[in-house]
């Protein structure tokens, strides 16, 4: 604002004396059209001066080169963030919820070809369904207990600049767990008990015992990811517990902004399809709305933290050219992410969970439905999608053993056009 003021005060001096130059009758046609222009000139220079200081000019020429500056909310600035006063309420206790025999949902996110359609895909989602626990528990926390030893910081780590986020995060979970699931948590004085194995996990001690990223990988099956806006307006992967993601590493994407995460991977049509949603939709998500999306894609190893297939997890050459071509279909699987997004109330961090959903070909292939719509889903996927997923390697086997399940539930009296009525995504 000083900068506009100042500006047009030193333009309209200028032009005042030009105009007293003048005769006093061309002088009253001239002087309010020069005025006209001289204010017009001195709002735009004044305008693009604040930009350029504020950085938004940085979001007018995003890499894709979509103005995403008008998705800004009008009521905040990009990277500004007012503490909301909002709460989750309690979630209600999973009804029945057991370690021992509550089964894994059986998401099967895929659809019928003959198009593919790439799409955010979000649904809202009920609060209390945040964290999804069942009976694999036990193997993802020993799992993620071995990452966490052995791996330590390429999984789980908290820039500094998202410490209070992290710290957030984890009171959130101390927080919901033991009322969700009270068999399994407890709260305790320092913090949160897991009642299975005993651990205490402390997010009360100053400094606190570990990384919080740490505590909160050990705490769900999730992975996370905490991104911040900053004053670029763009969202910055700033921490993680990414324990057992199985295609990517934490360790290449941290300090990264959101296209860069994806683009950098090379996800299939990101650009044309998604980044503009995407960003519309991060910088409008409120602390008050919770939202989720499946994925999957298929795995020819059973190593539910890391794919051997593509490669050792620490080699800088990795990818579908180390893959074994046609496997047998025992070492088919699928892999499906229930991911969900929502925003921390008090620091603005965008919380990004991540739970795997991990099943072998052959057991997924004796549900209704299932090999049929999986073997339409592949055929869909496009040249692009199809190297992305790596299918050439593994299609000829794959799409074989499909259709031989799919007729056999054909030949065994199964109705297709019931499927609607029986089954519906994300299911
Ligand atoms: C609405 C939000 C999002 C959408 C629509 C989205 C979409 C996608 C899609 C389509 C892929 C390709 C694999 C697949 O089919 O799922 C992908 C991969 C990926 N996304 Fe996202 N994503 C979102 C949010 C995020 C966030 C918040 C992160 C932060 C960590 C993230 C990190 C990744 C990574 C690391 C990959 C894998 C890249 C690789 O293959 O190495 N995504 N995403």
């Amino acid at each position: 604002m000083v900068v506009q003021r100042e500006h047009s005060y030193d333009c309209f001096q200028e032009i005042c004396s030009l105009v007293a130059s003048f005769t006093p009758k061309i002088s009253s046609i001239f002087t309010p059209i020069i005025i006209i222009i001289t204010a017009f000139l001195s709002v735009s220079y004044a305008t693009t001066q604040y930009r350029k200081r504020s950085g938004k000019n940085n979001l007018e020429t995003p890499p894709n080169g979509v103005s995403l500056f008008d998705e800004t909310p009008k009521d905040r600035s990009p990277g500004v963030w007012n503490p909301s006063s909002f709460r989750w309420p309690k979630p209600a206790p999973f009804a029945d919820w057991s370690i021992e025999t509550t089964k894994p949902l059986p998401y099967r996110p895929f659809k019928y070809g003959p198009k593919y359609f790439v799409t955010m895909g979000i649904r809202n989602t009920n609060y209390d369904e945040w964290i999804e626990m069942d009976n694999e528990f036990p193997r993802f926390y020993r799992e993620k207990a071995v990452r966490i030893s052995e791996r330590g910081q390429k999984c789980c780590r908290t820039l500094p600049e998202a410490f209070p986020a992290a710290v957030e995060l984890l009171e959130e979970l101390v927080e919901y767990l033991p009322s969700r699931y009270p068999s399994l948590y407890e709260r305790v004085d320092k913090g949160i008990k897991n009642l299975w194995s005993g651990e205490v996990i402390d997010n009360t001690s100053q400094p606190l015992p570990e990384d919080p990223m740490q505590s909160v990988g050990r705490l769900t099956q999730d992975d996370m990811a905490i991104l911040i806006e900053r004053p670029d307006g763009d969202y910055y992967l700033l921490a993680g517990a990414i324990l057992l993601a199985g295609f990517w590493r934490l360790e290449d994407k941290l300090g990264m902004p959101l296209w860069e995460i994806h683009t950098s991977a090379g996800v299939p049509h990101y650009r044309e399809k998604l980044e503009k949603s995407m960003y519309k939709f991060f910088r409008r998500l409120k602390a008050e709305d919770f939202v989720t999306r499946n994925n999957y894609t298929l795995q020819i190893d059973d190593n539910l933290p890391w794919s051997v297939s593509v490669g050792d997890e620490d080699s800088n050459d990795l990818g579908w050219h180390h893959a074994e071509q046609d496997p047998p279909i025992g070492k088919h699987h699928l892999r499906s992410e229930r991911q969900s997004l929502r925003r921390l109330p008090k620091s603005g961090a965008i919380v990004f969970g991540i739970h795997t959903y991990f099943s072998p070909i052959t057991e997924l292939a004796k549900e209704d439905y299932v090999p049929g719509r999986l073997a339409s889903a592949i055929r869909s996927w496009d040249e692009t999608i199809s190297s992305y997923k790596g299918t050439y390697t593994y299609e000829k086997v794959l799409l074989k053993y499909l259709d031989e399940k799919h007729r056999e539930q054909i030949q065994r009296g199964l109705k297709l056009e019931e499927e609607d009525q029986r089954r519906r995504y994300p299911w």
